[in-house]
């Protein structure tokens, strides 16, 4: 049985934790399995390659080598904890996939749609995900929302600002791909509009994953 493979899309700080956050605590009320995870990152690997990837002190790192590290993570992440957990039947909530990687690399550092799309062929075995849920808010308020938690996590002695400290532009390239892919994959995509209350997005979250899972658990 294959289980319900569910990611979220946004720009730094949309508030796609605070969301997945919500949305699994409110599956798992109603009796779903769940399994949280985020790119990169969720592995042991995936952690190490995380810590070399946000690390603002990660110098002359090659746009190209970069976009291999980021498949690198995607490929260990499906093969220890998406997989395992979609064969299980479980619900998947990642929180960010191949779209980052095609609005970040493909955007932001402007390697084009075409190889993030050949590397995802290459490198995901053909694993798509059921539902994207992409949180756009404001170009504006989510660039200083992403700057503000920046300021904190520095503070806190944290370092994981490489891409939160790029200039307005590559932020503003990373948010037209976003608008392109959605544009592009309507029938995967979700768009929900982020200048809402935490509350008012989670319920309209709710309402698209259940008619979405409702064909799923009555099959
Ligand atoms: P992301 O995971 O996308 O980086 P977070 O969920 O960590 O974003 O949210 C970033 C910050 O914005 C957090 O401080 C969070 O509490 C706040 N936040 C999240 N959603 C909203 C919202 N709809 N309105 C206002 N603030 C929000
Ligand atoms: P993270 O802290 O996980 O995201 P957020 O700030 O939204 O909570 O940071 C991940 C960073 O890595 C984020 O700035 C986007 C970037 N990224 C890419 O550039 N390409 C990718 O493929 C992925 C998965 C992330």
């Amino acid at each position: 049985m294959r289980g319900f493979f569910l990611t979220f899309e946004g720009l730094d700080g949309s508030g796609k934790s605070t969301q997945i956050r919500k949305l699994a605590a409110h599956l798992e009320r109603s009796g779903h399995a769940v399994t949280v995870t985020r790119q990169p990152g969720g592995t042991r690997i995936g952690d190490r390659i995380r810590a070399l990837l946000l690390d603002s002190r990660t110098e002359r790192l090659d746009p190209v080598a970069e976009l291999g590290l980021m498949f690198s993570d995607r490929a260990q992440a499906i093969a220890e904890v998406i997989r395992p957990a979609l064969d299980q039947g479980r619900i998947v909530l990642c929180d960010r996939f191949t779209d980052s990687t095609e609005a970040y690399q493909g955007g932001g550092r402007r390697l084009g749609s075409n190889p993030v799309l050949r590397m995802h062929q290459v490198m995901c075995g053909g694993l798509n995900p059921d539902l994207t849920i992409l949180l756009l808010a404001d170009f504006d308020r989510s660039l200083a929302r992403a700057r503000r938690r920046n300021d904190r996590t520095a503070a806190s002695g944290t370092n994981e600002g490489r891409f939160e400290s790029e200039d307005e532009a590559f932020h503003r390239r990373v948010y037209e791909k976003y608008r392109e892919i959605a544009a592009r994959e309507s029938n995967r995509v979700s768009v929900i509009e982020g200048d809402q209350s935490i509350e008012a997005i989670h319920r309209q979250i709710v309402e698209l994953v259940e008619e979405k899972l409702r064909p799923v658990t009555t099959r």
